[in-house]
């Protein structure tokens, strides 16, 4: 993205990077999502726009066949159809905001979840739950996380797709927004593995959120940003609020 705020991405980018097209209209589709005014269903409409890039390049990425068919010429287009079973598989929260652009290009796509949060006691990343499709291990996986800052949780979702027997060759990382320390974490473990995402910005700031940055993104997508602390009351003491105990 021709910016002076993203990080240089001729830097960051390896072979199993992709980085989409920066076209002009993506950069303005960033310019609209990144502005902390902007109201929620404009977010949704054009982080749902840059999704569905980032999907169709997710699925590019795929192995193909070769397919003839007679177009209404009466000519032979030599043309490709996708190979093999496809699944999604999203980081509950901010990855279920890709699953509708996922489900537009494949609407019967079986789509997984996972959901991963931070032990309160070992700080790391930790699977809480998870539900995928039964027959994963002969599936093509795209792995939805808009978001790859630390890199803990895409480890931790890579992870538990390799237990279950998905081969790391057949997954796809569909990412919207990275920074270089998360790909580098990323790519220290799983070289090979290709991530799609839309833009690469420069750093983490001090509360591990990416700078310039979009805030939160599952916050931002599903409307649940702090707007006021609600100021909570330790309950020091029970009262008996039976029949019997009212007055
Ligand atoms: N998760 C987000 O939603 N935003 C960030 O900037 C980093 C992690």
């Amino acid at each position: 993205m021709p910016s002076a705020t993203t990080a240089p991405t001729d830097q960051t980018v390896d072979a199993n990077l992709h980085l989409l097209p920066q076209t002009r209209e993506l950069h303005a589709l960033h310019t609209i999502v990144r502005d902390r005014s902007v109201r929620r269903e404009d977010f949704v409409l054009h982080a749902g726009r840059i999704i569905r890039l980032l999907i169709e390049a997710a699925l590019g990425l795929l192995p193909y066949r070769e397919r003839a068919v007679s177009t209404p010429v009466g000519q032979t287009y030599h043309g490709l159809a996708r190979a093999g079973e496809l699944c999604g598989v999203s980081i509950a929260r901010a990855g279920e905001s890709m699953e509708p652009e996922l489900r537009a290009v494949s609407p019967g796509v079986p789509i997984g979840k996972i959901l991963i949060q931070r032990d309160k006691v070992t700080k790391l990343p930790r699977v809480y739950h998870s539900l995928l499709p039964p027959d994963i291990g002969r599936r093509r996986v795209l792995l939805l996380d808009p978001m790859l800052a630390t890199g803990g949780t895409a480890l931790a979702a890579i992870r538990l797709l390799l237990e279950h027997g998905v081969d790391e060759r057949d997954i796809v990382f569909v990412n919207f927004l990275a920074v270089p320390s998360g790909i580098a974490a990323v790519r220290a473990r799983h070289p090979e593995l290709p991530i799609v995402t839309s833009a690469i910005d420069q750093r983490l700031n001090e509360d591990a959120y990416m700078v310039p940055g979009i805030g939160d993104f599952g916050d931002r997508y599903f409307g649940t940003e702090v707007t006021a602390v609600t100021e909570v009351t330790e309950v020091t003491e029970v009262t008996d609020v039976t029949s019997a105990g009212r007055s």
